[in-house]
C-alpha cells in the first residue's frame, strides 16, 4: 500500500488520539514517524504504532504531561517531560535549545523522563533548518554487550549530527552505536536466514550467525563503538540524574510504567565561531566535492550523510507514495487501539 505524506500522517494521528494522546501530541508524534517512513527508516516509522498505542492505552506514556523546563545557566536547560510521549519531549527540548543557541551561541538542553524518541535525525534537522549545528543523543534499552563482555549492558544509544549548507541540503548523520538494530535480527529470523558474524553474540560473548542464538548486539567498531555508547549514556543519562547502563528501562518490560529515558541536544550557532556565509558555502563545497569524487569499485557515488535517505524519500514519492506493508495499513485503518501483544515481552523475543 502506498500513501501520501498527509494520508499516512492522518492515519497515525487518529490512532494515537484514539489511544489517548492529545491532538497536538498526536500531530507532533505522527510527523516524526512519517519523516522516518518516507526516508526508508521503516524500523522507526509506522511499524512502531501498535506498540506506542498499547503503551499509551496502558498508562506507560503520560497523555497530559506537565512539562517542567528549567533554565539552569546561560547555555543550559533541563526539560522534565513527565514521561510524556518521547517525540514531543525531544521536539520541545530542541525548540528550547534552538532559541537558546540563537540567543547565547550554544545550548545544551537535557530532556529527561521521556519514552522512546524514534529516529533522532529529525531533531538535528530542526536545528539545521534554523541555520544551526546540532548533536543529539539518547538512551535506549540495554541490548548490546560492552566490548569484551557477555551481558547486554548498553542500548543501541544513537547519535545524530546536523548542519546547514548554503543550499537546501542539510547534513543529517544519524546512527545507532550498534552494528545492527534489533529489528534486522528479527527480520533474519523470520526469513530463516543466517546473520553475518559481526552483528551479535551468544551468552558467552561468542559471535553467532544463527539469529535465534543472539543474546546481545555488538557495538560498531569494537571498543570504539563501545566508548561511544558509554558517552551517550553518560551525557543523556547519568548527567540528567536518570537510570543508566544496564538499569535503563526495557521497552517491553511493563507498559503501564513510564520509561524515564534521557535525551540530550547540543546546539551551536556557527556565526559565533566564523562568518556564517562562509560556513554555509564551505559546507556546500564539501558536499559537492564528495559527490564529485570517483567512487570506489562497486559503488555508484560517494554520498554525504543523510543523502541516501533523501533519495529513498524521492523514490517513494515518485513511485506513488510511502510504502506501508499491508498488516500495518490494516491496523492503522482498523478501529482497534492495540492487540495486547507487547506487554512484558522479553526484549529478545520476536
Ligand atoms: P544507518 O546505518 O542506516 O545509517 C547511519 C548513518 O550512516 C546515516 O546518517 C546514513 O545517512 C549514513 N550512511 C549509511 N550508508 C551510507 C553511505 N553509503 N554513504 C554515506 N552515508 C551513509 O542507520 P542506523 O544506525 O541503522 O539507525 C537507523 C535509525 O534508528 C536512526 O534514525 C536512529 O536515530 C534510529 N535509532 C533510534 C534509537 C532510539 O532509541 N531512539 C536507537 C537506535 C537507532
Amino acid at each position: 500500500m502506498r500513501l501520501s505524506h498527509d494520508e499516512l500522517k492522518e492515519l497515525m494521528k487518529n490512532k494515537l488520539k484514539k489511544a489517548g494522546l492529545s491532538e497536538e501530541h498526536a500531530d507532533m508524534t505522527a510527523d516524526v514517524l512519517v519523516w522516518s517512513d518516507e526516508r526508508g527508516y521503516h524500523s522507526h516509522g509506522s511499524v512502531r504504532m501498535e506498540y506506542y498505542s498499547e503503551r499509551i492505552a496502558k498508562g506507560g506514556i503520560t497523555t497530559a504531561p506537565k512539562f517542567d523546563y528549567q533554565v539552569t545557566g546561560p547555555c543550559s536547560g533541563v526539560l522534565d517531560a513527565d514521561n510524556g510521549i518521547g517525540y514531543v519531549g525531544a521536539i520541545v527540548g530542541m525548540e528550547r535549545a534552538i532559541e537558546m543557541a540563537k540567543e547565547n551561541g550554544i545550548a545544551v538542553v537535557g530532556v529527561k523522563n521521556i519514552s522512546h524518541s524514534g529516529a533522532i535525525g529529525y531533531y538535528v534537522e530542526m536545528a539545521a533548518k534554523a541555520g544551526l549545528v546540532a548533536v543529539s543523543m539518547c538512551q535506549s534499552d540495554p541490548m548490546a554487550v560492552p566490548y569484551g563482555g557477555t551481558e547486554p549492558f548498553y542500548g543501541t544509544n544513537p547519535i545524530a549530527f546536523g548542519a546547514p549548507t548554503a543550499d537546501d541540503r542539510n547534513v543529517v548523520f544519524d546512527m545507532a552505536t550498534t552494528v545492527q538494530a534489533w529489528g534486522k535480527i528479527l527480520d533474519k529470523r523470520s526469513r530463516n536466514e543466517q546473520i553475518p558474524d559481526d552483528w551479535a553474540v551468544d551468552e558467552k560473548g561468542r559471535p553467532v550467525t544463527d539469529p535465534n542464538k543472539v543474546n546481545a548486539l555488538v557495538p560498531i567498531s569494537g571498543a570504539k563503538g563501545y566508548g561511544l555508547m558509554m558517552m551517550v549514556d553518560v551525557l543523556s543519562g547519568i548527567m540528567l540524574g536518570l537510570p543508566f547502563g544496564k538499569h535503563v528501562s526495557s521497552m517491553y518490560h511493563d507498559l503501564s510504567e513510564g520509561r524515564n529515558l534521557g535525551h540530550i541536544h547540543i546546539v551551536m550557532d556557527p556565526s559565533r565561531f566564523t562568518d556564517m556565509q562562509s560556513f554555509r558555502k564551505n559546507m556546500s563545497t564539501v558536499l559537492d566535492e564528495l559527490g564529485a569524487m570517483q567512487p570506489a569499485e562497486g559503488n555508484s557515488k560517494v554520498y554525504y550523510p543523510g543523502e541516501r535517505a533523501l533519495l529513498r524519500k524521492e523514490k517513494q514519492y515518485a513511485e506513488g507514495g510511502i510504502e506501508i506493508v499491508d498488516d500495518i495499513y490494516n491496523y492503522l485503518i482498523s478501529e482497534d487501539v492495540h492487540y495486547d501483544r507487547y506487554d512484558h515481552k522479553n526484549r529478545f523475543a520476536d
